[in-house]
């Protein structure tokens, strides 16, 4: 499915302010890749359809869950924020048609991170951050380290990820907790 008409179902089953959001993390997603030597057409579609599940009301996405087979492992059961990801990958990959594992890879991870976090990964999870919409305290900060490391603008967002789920109380997942390690490992301890 070409970019216009991914946008033009997009639209459809979006507000229109996660509509604005998709449009501007693909544009920051596309730019990133650019800059970065990623696929700039890949990092568009994958910035695009990212939320593309999140509008679903938890009822839904809990029949999507069990329509698409989908394994939920016993904390992400208790995490019903962290669904949308996995949702929206199989809706990326059966209702737009996108077989490109790369980019269902993306969608599907955006929200916990990952052990291996490939370029394209890491594009997605911090466009999604620091796209011009986010007005959050220290994104300035992040878009300011995106300049010259991507690597340590996603460790950035992993810690204020992690400190922000501590001093909630919350659940944090493995994979974030792999994901942090893993940066740490590349940007501090290497
Ligand atoms: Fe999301
Ligand atoms: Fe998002």
């Amino acid at each position: 499915m070409n970019i216009e008409l991914i946008k033009k179902r997009l639209i459809k089953i979006s507000s229109k302010e996660r509509f604005n959001h998709a449009l501007n993390v693909a544009q920051v997603a596309k730019d990133l890749a650019i800059k970065y030597g990623e696929d700039k057409y890949k990092a568009e579609i994958a910035g695009l359809l990212h939320d593309c599940a999140k509008d679903l009301p938890e009822d839904v996405l809990r029949e999507k869950i069990k329509e698409f087979q989908i394994e939920l492992d016993n904390m992400m059961k208790k995490i019903p924020k962290l669904w949308h990801p996995l949702v929206g990958a199989e809706i990326a990959k059966q209702e737009f048609k996108i077989t490109d594992a790369s980019i269902l890879r993306a969608i599907r991870i955006h929200s916990t991170g990952a052990a291996q976090m490939s370029l394209l990964d890491k594009i997605i999870f911090l466009s999604d951050k620091i796209e011009p919409l986010r007005d959050n305290q220290g994104v300035e900060e992040v878009r300011a380290i995106a300049e010259n490391s991507i690597d340590k603008a996603v460790l950035k967002l992993l810690d204020r990820g992690i400190q922000y789920l501590i001093k909630k109380g919350l659940l944090i997942h493995p994979l974030t907790l792999e994901a942090r390690n893993n940066m740490l490992m590349r940007v501090v301890f290497k």
